[in-house]
């Protein structure tokens, strides 16, 4: 356990988040940070009184400056908004650039020895910006997407072939955007490769769904975008690196040549311990793949260029 994680932004995906960080009692004391007065305290607070129902010994805390963040030795930052009406993509990079260039300056400041996880989107340049502004090693600033994506493809895939969840073993790789890379060659159900039980059509059929997985739930909710499954999927990765599981999970990380990208962040098969991103793991990919990672980083590198540092 953790003396401290903080949590920047307490909308959809952070509160829950901080719910389920402290439901893991991945640390002593959770803090979510959020420049709406009144939110990070109310929710925190609410979070704290199911405690004794839930059974958990974390203490949940809101704020609206970093104060009690400080000496956080994790922190995620879900700091951000979603794309309005009438916004461009490019409009969307620079909001959220500045708000994350604001956040990774408070971090420096006030949790200088922390790992970050980064959650904000553009979920690859974000991380870029983190990394920048913080000078942070690439061991300690990793991004939140391909667990999410992965867990998508999982889950169409068990509903597909009318199995558990728990039976399908898959990485999602590349950007967080409709460039991502399911690796069908290594998708297996309880070892068996995919491709023995699911023929083309299906399985392009459920790679394009994995695609558009964020759009399909905005379209349902229409307010708002996904945030069960990537609090999920952020706490999944939290409590790799707080108990120093090890787990290979694919994750944003900064690249210095691997998969022949450098320079940039994106989706890897990684190995998180307690020093944060542990190891980038080089896996051999088909021609297809490798094309498909490559278009995907090139995606990446063009949200990049919108945003001046
Ligand atoms: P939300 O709108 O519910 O919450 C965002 C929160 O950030 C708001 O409460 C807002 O007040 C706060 N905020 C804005 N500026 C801030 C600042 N300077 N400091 C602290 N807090 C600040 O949005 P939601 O649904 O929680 O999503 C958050 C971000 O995560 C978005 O950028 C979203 O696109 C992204 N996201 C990324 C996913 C991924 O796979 N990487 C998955 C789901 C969401
Ligand atoms: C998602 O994939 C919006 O990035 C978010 O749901």
């Amino acid at each position: 356990m953790l003396s401290k994680i903080t949590v920047v932004g307490a909308g959809n995906v952070g509160a829950t988040a901080a719910q389920r960080l402290a439901e893991k009692e991945l640390a002593r004391t959770v803090v979510l940070v959020d420049v709406i007065e009144g939110v990070p305290q109310g929710k925190a607070l609410d979070q704290w009184q199911s405690a004794p129902i839930e059974g958990f010994d974390t203490r949940v805390v809101g704020a609206n400056d970093y104060g009690p963040a400080a000496g956080s030795e994790l922190v995620v930052v879900t700091a951000g908004i979603a794309r309005k009406p009438g916004m461009s993509r490019d409009d969307l990079v620079r909001t959220n650039a500045d708000i994350v260039k604001q956040v990774a300056q408070q971090i420096k400041q006030h949790c200088s020895k922390a790992i970050v996880v980064v959650v904000s989107n553009p979920l690859d340049v974000m991380c870029w910006v983190t990394k920048q502004v913080t000078g942070f090693p690439r061991e300690r600033v990793i991004g939140m997407a391909g667990v999410l994506d992965t867990a998508r493809y999982r889950t169409f895939l068990a509903e597909a072939l009318d199995v558990s969840v728990q039976d399908i073993q898959a990485m999602v790789l590349g950007g967080h955007g409709d460039t991502m890379v399911p690796l069908i060659s290594y998708t297996t159900v309880s070892g068996i490769p995919v491709t023995q039980l699911l023929d083309k059509t299906r399985l392009d059929k459920i790679v394009d769904r994995t695609r558009n997985g964020g759009a399909e739930i905005v379209a349902f909710l229409k307010t708002g975008s996904a945030y069960y499954a990537p609090s999920s999927a952020t706490a999944q990765m939290v409590e790799s690196i707080v108990l120093d599981q090890k787990r290979l999970l694919p994750c944003a990380a900064w690249l210095e040549g691997e998969y022949g990208l450098s320079g940039m962040y994106c989706g890897v098969p990684c190995k998180l311990g307690k020093s944060g991103l542990e190891q980038v793991v080089e896996v051999e990919l088909t021609a297809e793949e490798r094309s498909a990672l490559r278009k995907s980083a090139d995606a990446v590198k063009q949200t990049m260029a919108a945003v001046t540092l």
